[in-house]
């Protein structure tokens, strides 16, 4: 069994949005899949850990913005490197506009955004499994959907960029996960915090100087 195989699976990459008790937040994610044509449902999984994953399991709807290959390193660090339980993603911001359904979606760096409505959800143990009718959708931009892979070759920092992003983040308060390196930026790291990457837990977290 060679579990490398499971990094040959291919996916697009995406700024999940919902609404709850008037404050918008969204988390980066990679786990849209069109399931149906008639009626147009989707799939969307998400980790019990994140701040989105409790607003849509209370308010039922979301956005989804496509990235496309325009995005840059800023979305995934606004909305995949923090979290919406300790910091409001939309403030001093202009990359985002209202959809009809009242739910902020993504116009930098997107070529589309789709609206839905929650039928469905599955317990996964760490995700959840959201089956959603599509209910809105608009085209913003021609340039093409990011894929994970290209993100990894195009957008994230290579090493020597790194250490530039680390002095930039300096008197920030980050968590650093042992196992793969992904970082949390918060004051407090939340006790049954599952690392997005690895899915290691929060013992495995260290605070880390910036
Ligand atoms: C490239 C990338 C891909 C990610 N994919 C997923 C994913 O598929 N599912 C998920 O639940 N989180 C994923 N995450 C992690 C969340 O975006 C991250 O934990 C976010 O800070 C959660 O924010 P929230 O607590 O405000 O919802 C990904 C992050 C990055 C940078």
């Amino acid at each position: 069994m060679d579990l490398m195989a499971m990094n040959k699976l291919t996916y697009g990459l995406f700024v999940l949005t919902a609404r709850m008790n008037g404050k918008d937040n969204g988390c980066i994610i990679n786990t849209v899949q069109q399931v149906t044509v008639e009626p147009n449902r989707i799939t969307v999984a998400v980790n019990k850990a994140n701040y989105t994953h409790d607003m849509i399991c209370e308010a039922k709807k979301f956005n989804v913005s496509i990235l496309s290959e325009k995005a840059d390193f800023e979305i995934f660090k606004r909305f995949g490197f923090q979290s919406g339980r300790n910091t409001d993603k939309f403030a001093n911001w202009t990359g985002y506009e209202t959809a009809p359904n009242g739910i902020s979606y993504i116009t930098q760096g997107t070529n589309a955004y789709l609206s839905a409505n929650v039928v469905e959800q599955k317990d996964l143990g760490s995700h959840t499994l959201f089956i959603a009718e599509v209910i809105d959708l608009q085209v913003l931009d021609a340039a093409p959907s990011v894929t994970y892979s290209y993100y990894h070759s195009h957008i994230k920092p290579k090493p020597q960029e790194k250490q530039a992003l680390a002095e930039e983040a300096k008197g920030q308060s980050v968590w650093r996960c042992e196992i793969c390196g992904y970082e949390y930026v918060g004051e407090e790291l939340p006790a049954d915090y599952i690392c997005p990457v690895c899915k290691h837990p929060a013992s495995d977290f260290v605070r880390v100087e910036k």
